[in-house]
């Protein structure tokens, strides 16, 4: 229905778009330096072919197309909706990168494109740029390093129960829901203080819609993946006000305290002039927090069980590392942060993960000045995109890019700005130690459990936006206690 949907609104834009496209035809041509590419249809621009690419498991392959046919580190194209004046150059490679990531402030600043901004209204009240630094700040207060180390402990615990819950004594379960269940619980535990696996249910189950419209064709009609996003964004708001609302009245009856969470740290603390964020304000931000917090660490997990169910040997190699820390530790004693500092050949494997299946592809820049970029001209106002699979997939960088090596990350590692799935610069992902925290404690529990087998061979990856195995990555689980 929805690809229908898709197909006929494409059609009728093409159709009464024609005078329209002959105009953009005869502008590219004016305009010889500027990056080598095409539009696609107006509006749409190449979008649909952007994310089918990825929707067939094969996100790469719009990026390395492009490169290879212009033989040129940045082109041009359209997409998400934008107009002419609004079309996106992808710059690729590790020059790209180093571009795009030290240029920030300078020569370009932190853009969205419309679909997000539709689906949480709010940042629209400012502008992105503000709205990030507000949240990065307010980050940076609640995930400096003490606190994270607090962290460690606690996402252990939560693990333990999942685990206790959700795999024990079962034969066979399916990953990906699995994943996303206990890393939802860990940020609602660590920004809501909800540990309540009933409650973290409900409010989880609107999250997948959500995420799947973010990066949609912006196309608000009934039955667009962009509408049920828009639907399922205003009842999540809704349920985050009222938990922020019932927090402000704990707090101002000693039945909460400041330092619980991330939301009562948001209430207590005011900016440089004094103002208090607003209730909406305060419940966009945490909806903000609650999806980059869990999809991309989910993916990362279960495609960590995925690789690990087909190479024994690194199977094998993570596991003595997670036995000889269990071994270490008191019974009852939970995993503390110099723990997660011996998981280094564990974090290999999730680099390794990192770069094949990178969970978010690419962000996007706004050119807030005229610049040249490796000979080609770069007007102000352009929005310009960075694709992490440009060098994570690229012989150059990593030879056999296809091939799963840990060893990758050994010594001094990859070259500057090959290996960027958590972005770089100012921008860079706050969340990244808390997400390296968190699929090391997974990891840990999940070992020195289990071995397991998938029940689906080479099961097809999907990109929709985040990566994730098509039927959710079915296993047999086999329980330590049961191997020879
Ligand atoms: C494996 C897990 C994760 C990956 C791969 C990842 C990746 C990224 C990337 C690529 C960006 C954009 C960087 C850029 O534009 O240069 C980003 C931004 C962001 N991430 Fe993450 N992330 C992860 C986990 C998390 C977690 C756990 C949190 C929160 C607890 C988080 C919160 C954020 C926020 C708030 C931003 C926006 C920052 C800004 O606007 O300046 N992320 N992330």
């Amino acid at each position: 229905m929805e690809l229908f949907l898709q197909f006929s609104i494409t059609f009728l834009i093409a159709i009464v778009s024609i005078p329209f496209a002959i105009l953009l035809v005869y502008n590219h041509k004016s305009n010889d330096c500027l990056p080598p590419g095409k539009m696609g249809f107006p509006l749409l621009g190449e979008t649909l072919e952007f994310l089918s690419t990825g929707r067939r498991g094969n996100p790469e392959k719009f990026i390395l197309d492009r490169v290879a046919k212009y033989s040129s580190l940045v082109f041009r194209t359209s997409l998400l909706g934008f107009t002419r004046q609004f079309s996106s150059t992808v710059l690729c490679g590790a020059a790209g990168n180093k571009f795009l990531f030290s240029n920030e402030g300078k020569l370009v600043t932190v853009w969205w494109p419309s679909s997000v901004n539709k689906i949480f209204p709010t940042s629209t009240k400012t502008s992105p740029l503000e709205e990030s630094k507000k949240l990065r700040k307010l980050m940076l207060n609640f995930f400096k390093p003490g606190a994270l180390h607090g962290y460690v402990g606690m996402m252990d615990t939560i693990a333990q129960r999942h685990f206790e819950s959700s795999w024990e004594g079962k034969q066979e379960i399916t990953m990906y829901p699995l994943a996303k269940m206990f890393t939802f619980w860990v940020a609602c535990k660590l920004f809501l203080s909800i540990d309540d696996p009933k409650e973290v249910t409900r409010i989880a189950d609107p999250f997948q819609v959500l995420t799947s419209g973010v990066f949609s064709v912006p196309v608000n009609l009934p039955g667009t993946a962009f509408n049920r996003a828009i639907k399922a964004s205003n009842w999540i708001r809704n349920e985050l006000l009222s938990i922020v609302k019932k927090r402000k009245v704990d707090l101002a009856e000693n039945r909460a305290t400041a330092t619980q969470d991330i939301l009562s740290h948001m209430l207590v603390t005011s900016d440089e002039d004094g103002q208090f964020m607003t209730e909406t304000d305060i419940a966009d931000k945490i909806l903000g927090l609650l999806i980059g917090g869990h999809d991309t660490s989910s993916a990362v997990i279960s495609f960590i069980v995925k690789y690990l169910a087909h190479l024994p040997h690194i199977y094998v190699e993570a596991l003595m590392e997670q036995m000889e820390i269990a071994k270490s530790k008191k019974p009852g004693e939970l995993l503390n942060w110099d723990d997660i500092q011996k998981m280094k050949y564990s974090w290999n494997v999730a680099c390794e993960v990192l770069r094949l299946n990178p969970p978010l592809q690419g962000t996007f820049r706004e050119a807030t000045t005229d610049f040249v970029f490796s000979g080609f001209s770069i007007p102000k106002g352009w929005k310009l995109y960075w694709s992490a699979n440009s060098t994570h997939k690229d012989p150059q960088c990593f030879p056999e890019p296809e091939k799963f090596d840990p060893s990758r990350f050994e010594g001094a590692g990859p070259a500057p700005y090959t290996f960027v799935p958590f972005g770089g610069g100012p921008k860079m992902c706050p969340g990244k130690e808390y997400a390296r925290i968190e699929i090391l404690v997974f990891m840990h529990n999940v070992l020195k459990r289990f071995r397991w087998e998938s029940l689906i061979s080479n099961e097809k990856i999907i990109v929709d936006p985040i990566p994730i195995p098509e039927k959710g990555l079915p296993i047999r689980l086999i329980p330590h206690h049961n191997c020879n």
